[in-house]
């Protein structure tokens, strides 16, 4: 009997410092789509389950999920509330708040998705610095086709690009943000609201340098999947969870 903690992100790296600190058996999960792993400390497994049947295979040796992935991995966050509303799992939530209330969130241009983020791209500069991920590269490939854009990637697109976009391959930490994106005289920046201070750094830059920001927003969580911002408060959950499964009841 053990913990599955959904990876891929610092939040989840933290998370697994301080279960191992704690003695829970658990085991981290990554897609394994990113070819640079960074790996957290303990057990790893690697690779999807298979969808939600899958993932209800699996769950038959777990006592409590812990869905630590990014805000934008939604399948995999759906997948884990429907597989352990299926057999019963606890499932905990834990996500890093948004930017909705940063400083300049105000200013920024919000959007639905990355289509329309590109095609409003368009229209606010010819030298954006697309920081979106390479998943999602293919929305932008066509609006922006005559645009000079940095775009920023951990591992290489897999789609062809236009001649003129420069590809940094690059997986932080993000230092030195405002030297360049005035180094290539950005005059737009593209993000998902990913959230917490990782990436936070290229968002005060655009600011000092006064460029327009286009942010994605994030969509709903699944309904009914408790959600914590901090490693700590699923740690104090867990207990609470682990506890009851030891005493033969799952009574709320
Ligand atoms: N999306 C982002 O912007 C972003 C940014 C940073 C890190 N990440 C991390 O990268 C991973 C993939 O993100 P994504 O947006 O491609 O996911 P996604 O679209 O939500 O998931 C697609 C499929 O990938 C598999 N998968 C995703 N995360 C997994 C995990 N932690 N362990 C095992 N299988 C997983 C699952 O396959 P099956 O259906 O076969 O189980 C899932 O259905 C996640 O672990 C996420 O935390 C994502």
């Amino acid at each position: 009997m053990t913990v599955l903690l959904l990876g891929g992100t610092g939040e989840a790296r933290e998370l697994a410092v301080l279960l191992a600190d704690a003695g829970v058996a658990f085991v981290s999960s990554l897609a394994g789509r990113v070819a640079r792993h960074r790996l957290p400390v303990g057990e790893v497994r690697s690779g999807g389950f298979g969808g939600v049947d899958g993932l209800v295979e699996y769950l038959a040796g777990v006592e409590a999920v812990v869905d630590a992935t990014h805000p934008f991995a939604t399948g995999m966050s759906a997948n884990a509330a429907a597989a352990c509303a299926r057999t019963g799992t606890p499932l905990i939530r834990l996500e890093r708040p948004g930017w909705s209330a940063a400083p300049g969130a105000e200013g920024w241009h919000w959007v639905d998705g990355h289509d329309e983020a590109a095609v409003l791209t368009a229209g606010l500069g010819t030298r954006p610095f697309l920081t979106i991920g390479r998943q999602h590269l293919g929305s932008y490939v066509g609006p922006l086709a005559d645009a000079a854009a940095l775009v920023r990637v951990v591992d290489e697109p897999e789609i062809p690009l236009p001649d003129a976009w420069v590809v940094r391959l690059d997986r932080g930490p993000y230092e030195r943000e405002r030297e360049l994106m005035a180094g290539h005289r950005a005059d737009v920046l593209v993000t998902k609201d990913s959230g917490g201070t990782w990436t936070w750094p290229k968002m005060a830059a655009a600011g000092e340098l006064g460029l327009p920001v286009v942010v994605v927003r994030r969509t709903a969580a699944p309904a009914g999947v408790e959600t914590v911002p901090e490693p700590a408060e699923v740690l104090a959950w867990l207990g609470q969870h682990l506890d009851r499964a030891a005493a033969g009841t799952t009574e709320p």
